[in-house]
């Protein structure tokens, strides 16, 4: 039985598109192997948001490609973001690489890699006769080939693709370019495809999509609601689903009936991601962001009103081309203003044909790295402090299964997403249960079943 591996870098997105790569070659007989080394199909789904992601990927494909020790047969490919931004120029980085497979072509990437390695295995054909293959054109509809999910034991959660592509144009971003224009994928296959997942015993989906608010945009509102409320009403309705989330919303289009819906429906867990890019309005307009400061306080507001005990977490670029010191004073003091769980700050990246890596005033290394450190500092003393404060509640914890660190404990997470590390039998995988919040070391908390509150 030929095996495939499959190495995944950058967002969850691409996590579900692995999964259904993966899916599409156990459903026609290959088997998931364990490492690269055992693979006789090594592929990498790639990600291009900052350099440093692609020259990651670049420098393992690389290194795996070339290894003597790996039989002749083996196929390589890249597929994702970077293949899409890079395309054939990745044949001249990487010669022994066979495959690259764009964003909307995940569902071809079965077929060409097997052709190739059957052609080898089949007819002693030597490698690298100039047998690339490369498939990075749009697509209609490739939205909805992502569906299918890799049957796994007691899994408690899963992500389901509700839409592709990116409709914005955020000067610093590369996604609209690798990922296409905005399609959603029609409501119906979604509900089917978490029915399903729930009758498999999975109890919490995310929903994905790059502005995943704008989900069906263009749709008329039916009673105030948009597209996407409606989706969450209807998802809310599926018996054994017990938790939703979704990622990323952006503040347009982010109206008062998402804002409502956390006060209709009981299953919308009590975290958002949502990021915010920066405190400066007048960096938001050299990033062309569409809203100001105002308005992403204002909608925090409004949430926290609708649930109080919401967490938010978001996205910070520091380091933007111009941002002076008081542009990055203004990120800092909005931070502490909103009191995030958790932020993740990126070192602003010049990617190619986007306006912002050629706007004047582009930042010094040193000084990006500067905000970066000093901003962190702000952001992980306000999760520490959020945590703290957790120790000595019960909280509801949906088990994941084994804990990474201590394959004797448990992992699991709270409605406002925090991870949890418990004691507990393994058969407590894909469960929600009480459980008593004993300590925090700072992101992690711990702590064992309740019973009592
Ligand atoms: N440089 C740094 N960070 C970036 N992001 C997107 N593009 C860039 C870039 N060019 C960040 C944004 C986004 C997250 C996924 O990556 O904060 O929300
Ligand atoms: Fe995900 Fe964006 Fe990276 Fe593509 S470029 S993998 S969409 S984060």
């Amino acid at each position: 039985m030929p095996s495939v591996y499959i190495k995944t870098y950058g967002c969850q997105m691409n996590e579900r598109d692995s999964e259904q790569v993966a899916y599409m070659f156990v459903s026609s007989g290959y088997s998931l192997a364990r490492n690269e080394d055992e693979a006789d199909v090594v592929l990498m789904n790639t990600c291009a948001v900052r350099e440093k992601a692609e020259l990651k990927a670049l420098g393992k494909m690389g290194m795996l490609a070339s290894r003597r020790d790996a039989p002749g047969h083996v196929v390589y490919g890249i597929m994702g973001c970077m293949a899409q931004n890079r395309r054939e120029e990745l044949f001249r980085e990487i010669p022994r690489l066979d495959l690259v497979v764009g964003t909307q072509k995940y569902h071809r990437v079965f077929e060409l890699a097997d052709t190739l390695l059957q052609r080898r295995l089949h007819s002693a054909e030597s490698v690298n006769k100039g047998q690339h293959l490369s498939e990075t054109a749009e697509e209609k509809d490739a939205q909805n080939a992502i569906r299918n999910h890799l049957p796994r034991p007691a899994q408690a959660s899963a992500f389901v693709s509700i839409m592709q592509g990116c409709g914005m144009n955020c000067s610093y971003c590369i996604v609209p370019a690798t990922r296409g224009a905005e399609r959603s994928r029609p409501a119906a296959e979604i509900l089917d495809e978490v029915r399903r997942l729930a009758a498999q015993g999975v109890r919490e989906v995310t929903l994905l999509g790059q502005i995943v608010n704008l989900y069906g945009k263009g749709e008329p509102l039916v009673g105030g609601r948009t597209a996407f409320v409606r989706l969450l009403e209807a998802l809310n309705d599926i018996e054994g689903i017990a938790r939703l989330r979704f990622t990323s919303p952006h503040p347009i289009g982010f109206g008062r009936d998402l804002v409502d819906a956390y006060r209709r429906l009981p299953k919308l867990c009590s975290h958002i991601h949502f990021p915010v890019q920066s405190g400066s309005d007048r960096i938001l307009k050299l990033m062309r962001r569409p809203y100001r400061n105002e308005k992403y306080l204002r909608i925090c507001d409004q949430l926290r009103e609708a649930r109080p005990d919401l967490a938010i977490t978001t996205d910070i670029i520091v380091g933007f081309p111009g941002e002076t010191d008081e542009d990055y004073l203004e990120t800092k003091r909005l931070v502490e203003r909103v009191q995030f769980d958790n932020a993740f700050i990126f070192q602003y990246s010049p990617r190619k044909d986007t306006p912002a890596a050629v706007m004047p005033g582009q930042i010094p290394p040193r000084l990006k790295a500067a905000r970066n450190h000093d901003l962190l500092q702000t952001v992980n003393a306000i999760a520490v402090s959020k945590n703290a404060r957790l120790v000595g509640t019960v909280q509801e914890v949906l088990v994941e299964g084994p804990s990474k660190g201590n394959a004797k404990k448990l992992s699991g997470r709270t409605p406002q997403n925090k991870t949890v590390i418990l004691e507990g039998p393994p058969d407590l995988a894909g469960q929600i249960v009480p459980v008593r919040i004993a300590e925090s070391t700072g992101f992690t908390l711990y702590g064992s079943p309740s019973k009592g509150r």
